[in-house]
């Protein structure tokens, strides 16, 4: 609790994002549901920098496109996506390890 008041937060266009990502580094990942890369298999150089989708439509194919890598979280049973939340710590956990 209270840990959004202590890492920096920016916001930007798609068009700003994709011109600031030329500058990234390491690795940027998409998740979708729809990659057929398993997120545990993927070559991640860091840092990496992992962009989520929102819960209503998912990462914007514009966004998708310029990643390194999209990768997906196989699930079990009849569930046809993984709360946001819940994504973005398997990812975090992943990619840092
Ligand atoms: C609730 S899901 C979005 C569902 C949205 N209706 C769609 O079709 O993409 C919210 C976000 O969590 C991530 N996510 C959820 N489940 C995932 C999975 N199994 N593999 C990869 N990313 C997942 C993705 O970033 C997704 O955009």
């Amino acid at each position: 609790m209270g840990s959004i008041f202590a890492v920096k937060i920016a916001k930007a266009t798609i068009p700003e994002f994709l011109a600031w990502r030329e500058t990234w580094p390491g690795s940027v990942v998409g998740t979708l549901l729809t990659a057929t890369v398993d997120h545990k298999s993927a070559d991640y150089v860091k840092p990496s920098l992992i962009l989520m989708g929102n819960e209503q439509q998912g990462l914007p194919p514009e966004l998708a496109a310029a990643c390194d890598v999209n990768v997906k979280i196989p699930m079990r049973g009849r569930a046809d996506s993984l709360n946001l939340s819940v994504a973005t710590g398997i990812m975090i956990y992943t990619v840092t390890g």
